[in-house]
C-alpha cells in the first residue's frame, strides 16, 4: 500500500501484510513526523456487518396512531374576505375557554392567522416537509393566549408548485397532523379563498368544515362550490365530512340580509348554525391589537357569539358521537 507523510508528502511504499495491528504508528524518514496508519480493508472484506445499518443513519420511520377523539375542522370558503380567519381565531380562543386543547394551523399563503398572533418569521408546514424528517411538533409554536399555532410564511407559496405533480400529494397534511394529532381536542385549519390545493388538503384532514358566509348573494353561491367539492370528496374516496354554514358579518338592519338567510336557511336547514356572528367593530379593534376579540372585548357581542357558536360545535360533535355509538351497537 501507499501510504503519505501529512508534513512534507513524501509517498512510500509500505508492506501491509507485516503490521500486527490494524492500526499502527510510522515515522516519516525525511521530516520524522510521526503519524497513524490504517491497514487498507479490501472491498470483500467490507461485509453488510461492518457498514452502519441504514436505520442508524435515517430516522426510524415511525407509525402513529389516529386520535379519533381529536376534532379537525377547515374553515373553508373560496370567497374572500368573509371572516375565514377571524372565525378560527376566536373559535380557537373559545373552545381554550372551554379547557380544550387546541392547535389552529395556518394553512393559507397570506399567513393572516399568523399575523394577527403576531408570529412573523416562524417556520411553516412547507419547512417541516422541506426537512423530510424533522417532526410537526417542533415546528408548533404556543401563542399568548392558550393555544398552539402551526404558522404560515411566505414560503407556503411554493408548497402547491413544489408537491402539486407528486402522488398523494392531497394527503400532506392528513399524514403530518397524525404525529400531533394525540395532544389536542380540536385543530383548525384556516384557509385561503380559493378550492385548490391547500383547501383540498385541509378538507381530506378534517372531519368538518365550517363555511363562514355574509348574508349576500355572491357568498352564497361561494358555499355551493365548497360543498361540491366535499360530496366529490365523499363520493370518490368515502370520506365524510361534516359541512355546517356560518352567518358571519350579519347586519341587523340591512333587509337584503334577512332574505338571504330565508334561502340560506331553505336550502341547507340544519346545515346552518343557530348561532350567527354579527358585524362588530370590536372584531377589527382587536386584531390590531393582535387578540382574540373575546379576551380583547368580553362583553362584546362578537365575543359571547363567537363564545356560544363553540358551544353549538362541542354539542354537535357530541351528538354525532352518540349517534354514531348507538349505531355501531
Ligand atoms: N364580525 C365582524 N365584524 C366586523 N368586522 C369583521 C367581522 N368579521 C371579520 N371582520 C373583518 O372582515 C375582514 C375580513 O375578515 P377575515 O380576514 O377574517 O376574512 P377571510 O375570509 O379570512 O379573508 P381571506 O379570504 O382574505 O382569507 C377583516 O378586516 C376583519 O377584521
Ligand atoms: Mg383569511
Amino acid at each position: 500500500m501507499i501510504i503519505t507523510c501529512g508534513e512534507c508528502q513524501t509517498k512510500y511504499r509500505l508492506d501491509e501484510s507485516k503490521a500486527k495491528m490494524d492500526v499502527f504508528k510510522v515515522r516519516c524518514r525525511k521530516c520524522k513526523h510521526a503519524f497513524l496508519v490504517k491497514k487498507h480493508v479490501s472491498d470483500s472484506e467490507v461485509t453488510p456487518h461492518s457498514l452502519p445499518a441504514e436505520t442508524s443513519v435515517r430516522p426510524k420511520q415511525k407509525h402513529y396512531q389516529d386520535n379519533p377523539n381529536c376534532r379537525v375542522i377547515t374553515i373553508c370558503n373560496q370567497k374572500g374576505g368573509v371572516a375565514k380567519t377571524t372565525t378560527c381565531l376566536n373559535l380557537a380562543a373559545s373552545l381554550v375557554l372551554m379547557n380544550k386543547r387546541v392547535l389552529v394551523v395556518d394553512f393559507d399563503i397570506q399567513s393572516n392567522l399568523t399575523l394577527l398572533l403576531n408570529h412573523r418569521d416562524a417556520r411553516s408546514f412547507f419547512d417541516v416537509i422541506q426537512s423530510e424528517n424533522d417532526e410537526l411538533s417542533g415546528y408548533l409554536v404556543k401563542t399568548n393566549h392558550n393555544f398552539w399555532l402551526l404558522p404560515s410564511n411566505s414560503k407556503m407559496a411554493l408548497l402547491s408548485k413544489k408537491h402539486l405533480p407528486n402522488e398523494n400529494f392531497e394527503y400532506m397534511l392528513r399524514n403530518k397532523l397524525l404525529e400531533v394529532k394525540g395532544n389536542f381536542d380540536y385543530i383548525l385549519i384556516d384557509t385561503p379563498p380559493s378550492g385548490d390545493f391547500y383547501t383540498l388538503n385541509a378538507l381530506l384532514a378534517s372531519n368538518a368544515a365550517v363555511i363562514p358566509m355574509p348574508c349576500d348573494y355572491l357568498s352564497l353561491n361561494g358555499v355551493s362550490h365548497i360543498e361540491a367539492m366535499i360530496n366529490v370528496i365523499e363520493a370518490k374516496i368515502n370520506h365524510k365530512i361534516e359541512m355546517n354554514i356560518l352567518v358571519t358579518l350579519f347586519e341587523q338592519d340591512n333587509p337584503i340580509g334577512a332574505i338571504i338567510l330565508d334561502k340560506l336557511k331553505s336550502k341547507y336547514q340544519d346545515k346552518v348554525f343557530k348561532t350567527r356572528i354579527d358585524k362588530d367593530q370590536k372584531i377589527q379593534e382587536s386584531q390590531i391589537d393582535h387578540t382574540p376579540t373575546i379576551f380583547y372585548s368580553k362583553e362584546s357581542v362578537a365575543a359571547k357569539q363567537y363564545q356560544q357558536l363553540a358551544r353549538e360545535i362541542e354539542g354537535s360533535f357530541a351528538t354525532i358521537e352518540n349517534q354514531a355509538a348507538m349505531n355501531s351497537r
